[in-house]
């Protein structure tokens, strides 16, 4: 066991996100789907990893996030949980997987801890999954919540519209807030609603709040990871900022590759394994031995 110091590099809790709150200091969150991945953003000194759902839609193709499984939600994030040492490591239950029985939910939720090393879960929803929240954090499993524009809704929502743009959605999206507080949750993803509604709720919570598409007075920010990068193939949002083109670097090095195979530059002599000088020579001598007597 580590004791935890004021150091830059210890281990981002539960209880240092709510520091960090209280210290007015900006927690950074970002998403992971594998090890490199994790491993590059977590020694980046990112606070939040997120395994998100999205990977359904980054990494396996999915058009929504819908079909991901507990069993590939799984996977990826005993992936991610190799890569992560400092950061705080959070998994997304995927849909359906919390929706149906209070046990089933329960249970589906111990598997991300005990089998995936995640140390939260995150799901999507506000005051009617309050009491689901209180169930899994007695159950000592803390909780992400998520409000606003959730995507697991996209069917009930009609699409991924900005919410909470009437008087009516603001005020029932102050509800979520404070029931997911007082259930327990560590902390709240706010998505895309109108930054004014996001500062409201931020100024209300004495938990984090994370904001994606929720403008800049949230007390953290995460973004999809391959949207960053420029690594998905739809126009971005429009709060998406692009910090790499990492698609078209990509692209470029497959193009070159295939033109160096394809034209015989690649692999050059100096990038081939070689035969000592003694096993060489004597290697010729057995040939040249083979062909005089043929
Ligand atoms: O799945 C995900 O990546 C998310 C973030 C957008 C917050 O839930």
């Amino acid at each position: 066991m580590s004791i935890t110091t004021g150091d830059f590099r210890a281990k981002i809790t539960a209880s240092t996100l709510l520091e960090k709150k209280t210290r007015h200091e900006i927690i950074t969150c970002l998403t992971a789907y594998d090890y490199a991945s994790a491993r590059l953003v977590d020694e980046a000194g990112i606070d939040i990893i997120l395994v998100g759902d999205s990977l359904g839609m980054v990494m396996l193709g999915y058009e929504n996030t819908l079909p991901v499984t507990v069993n590939e939600m799984l996977h990826h994030t005993r992936a991610v949980r190799r890569g992560v040492k400092r950061a705080f490591l959070v998994a997304d239950m995927p849909f359906a997987s919390y929706h149906l029985s209070r046990r089933e939910s329960l249970r589906n939720a111990a598997r991300f801890v005990k089998e995936a090393g995640a140390e939260a879960v995150k799901i999507e929803g506000g005051e009617k999954r309050a009491q689901l929240v209180e169930r899994m954090v007695d159950s000592e499993i803390p909780v992400v919540g998520h409000i606003g524009l959730t995507p697991q809704s996209v069917h009930a929502m009609g699409g991924y519209k900005v919410q909470g743009k009437t008087l009516q959605a603001i005020e029932q999206l102050m509800h979520d807030a404070l029931a997911l507080e007082r259930a327990g949750a560590c902390c709240i993803v706010l998505e895309g609603i109108p930054r004014e509604v996001a500062a409201m709720i931020t100024g209300e919570l004495e938990i984090p709040t994370i904001g994606i598409g929720a403008g800049p007075d949230c007390d953290g920010q995460v973004l999809v990871l391959h949207d960053m990068l420029g690594l998905t193939f739809a126009p971005p949002a429009k709060f998406v900022r692009r910090y790499a083109d990492a698609g078209a670097v990509i692209s470029g090095a497959v193009a070159a590759f295939k033109d160096d195979v394809k034209s015989g530059a690649y692999p050059a002599d100096a990038e081939s394994y070689h035969l000592p000088k003694e096993t060489l020579a004597a290697l010729e001598s057995v040939v040249e031995r083979k062909r005089v007597r043929v």
